[in-house]
């Protein structure tokens, strides 16, 4: 289980926030909806890879009555979105510090709605697919803690990546509900909230990529 590690400033910067992060996320498997004062009713978003928090915080900010949970494995680039959800005051966001290879250490079956996965690391140089947040593996960890239809939405600028996903998303029974190769000149693009690289791509005329995918019934 990853724990916030003790860094220079972090736990002043954290207990000024601590009502948005948890030391023991694992406690929490199971009973998000619970532990964050929501009724069973309640969807729950998840993020995985959340970078700093734009995505997270607009997103969040949009869907109340949601609530929205954001993993990121970098204790400092998590700290960075915790900080930003409490200048917004963003209501309903939780973080996670952790990886998401462990997710289901926190996460329980048909535990969550909908899954976020945005400019995950193509891992193309070093050509080791088997850690694209999209490999099967992982696909197959999303589709237990996923509920019944749960979707997935996910965003990259890379082509290969986005092929290799796809493709995935297939052979994982998962089924297509979109698919565009330029989400900003598409029909999604108005409901569309950009993430931190998203625009960085985006201002370097970069076309962005975004697939909807919707889990087999169990
Ligand atoms: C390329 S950045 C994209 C950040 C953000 N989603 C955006 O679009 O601006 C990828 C982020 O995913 C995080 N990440 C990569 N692998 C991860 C994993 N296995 N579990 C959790 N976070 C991960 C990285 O630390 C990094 O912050």
């Amino acid at each position: 289980m990853a724990r916030m590690r003790a860094k220079k400033n972090i736990p002043d910067r954290l207990e000024k926030c601590k009502e948005r992060w948890f030391e023991f996320p694992a406690t929490n498997k199971g009973q998000w909806r619970g532990v964050c004062n929501k009724d069973s009713e309640t969807k729950v978003f998840l993020e995985i890879g959340c970078g700093k928090g734009k995505f997270a915080c607009e997103t969040a900010s949009k869907n109340p009555g949601v609530l929205y949970i954001a993993m990121e494995r970098d204790t400092s680039v998590t700290l960075a979105a915790i900080e930003k959800a409490h200048t917004m005051e963003v209501p309903d966001l939780y973080f996670v510090n952790a990886d998401a290879q462990f997710i289901e250490t926190y996460f329980a079956n048909e535990e969550i709605d909908r899954i976020y996965i945005n400019f995950c690391d193509p891992w193309s140089r070093k050509n080791k697919p088997k850690r694209r947040l999209t490999y099967r593996d992982y696909l197959e960890t999303y589709k237990r803690i996923l509920k019944p239809n749960g979707q997935i939405f996910f965003k990259t600028d890379d082509e290969p990546l986005f092929e290799f996903s796809l493709e995935e998303f297939k052979a994982t029974g998962f089924t297509f509900n979109a698919v565009t190769y330029d989400l900003h000149s598409s029909e999604f693009n108005e409901d569309n909230v950009r993430t931190e690289f998203e625009q960085k791509f985006a201002d370097q005329g970069i076309k962005i990529k975004g697939a909807i995918v919707t889990s087999p019934s169990k």
